[in-house]
């Protein structure tokens, strides 16, 4: 039984938008992505931290969708940033019961339990969102689904898990790494920086926690195994 996480896996069977176009790493990346699944087993459970699909629409996702839920092991979907295709929670549920998707959950107000952690997690907020009109409405509710993640896992040991990472070089977003440290999570796992934006990311410890940057196109599309019982 294995704990695994990647971000921005960007898929695009229906929607034509594949990320070969970019070049360099992103070259071949559906393929990639299919080895490097290959590793999941049926006991085993994969965060899937954001930028899921390029999909506009649950419709449009199905293809995404019955890829990941393809690979045997037990999914946890965080938002991203690109994943238009996000709805409410009983709509997705629905058309994944519709489609046979047995595997996929969201990860959204709520929180997984693997061994003896708990999972919790929230797309996060970042410099984009800041350009985009600081919106302190959006940014409140991003930090309730957060505290409503955490407060779900009780008293077990928590490791977190966002879309936008919570610090980069040059931004920090002190509120979410005050809830983070607040509960005592250990550890936090970050998507959503591609290519050039890998050397800004922050690695390792600062404050009580370690970071990790686990974007695919930074983990050469292998999930990042977190541990094995
Ligand atoms: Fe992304
Ligand atoms: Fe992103």
């Amino acid at each position: 039984m294995a704990l695994y996480v990647l971000g921005d896996t960007h898929l695009s069977f229906r929607s034509e938008k594949p990320m070969d176009v970019f070049g360099g790493a992103w070259v071949g990346y559906v393929d990639k992505l299919r080895s490097g699944l290959s590793v999941l087993r049926e006991e085993d459970t994969l965060v899937l931290a954001g930028d899921i699909s390029w999909g506009m629409s649950l419709e449009e996702a199905r293809e995404d969708f019955a890829f990941l839920d393809a690979f045997p092991g037990r999914k946890l979907i965080l938002k991203g940033n690109h994943d238009y295709w996000w709805t409410t929670a009983n709509k997705t549920y629905q058309f994944w019961a519709e489609n046979g998707f047995t595997t996929l959950n969201l990860l959204h107000n709520n929180c997984y339990f693997y061994g003896e952690y708990a999972l919790c997690g929230t797309r996060g907020w970042f410099l984009d969102e800041e350009k985009n009109g600081h919106n302190q409405k959006v940014f409140q509710r991003e930090l309730i689904r957060l505290e409503a993640s955490l407060k779900a896992a009780g008293e077990r040991p928590k490791l977190a898990f966002h879309h936008y990472p919570p610090l980069y070089r040059g931004y920090r977003c002190q509120e979410i790494i005050d809830l983070l440290e607040r509960y005592g999570v250990s550890a936090c796992y970050y998507g959503h920086l591609h290519g050039g934006s890998h050397r800004l990311a922050i690695e390792g410890r600062d404050g009580a926690l370690d970071y990790r940057l686990i974007s695919a196109d930074f983990l050469g599309f292998r999930p990042l195994k977190i541990c094995e019982s």
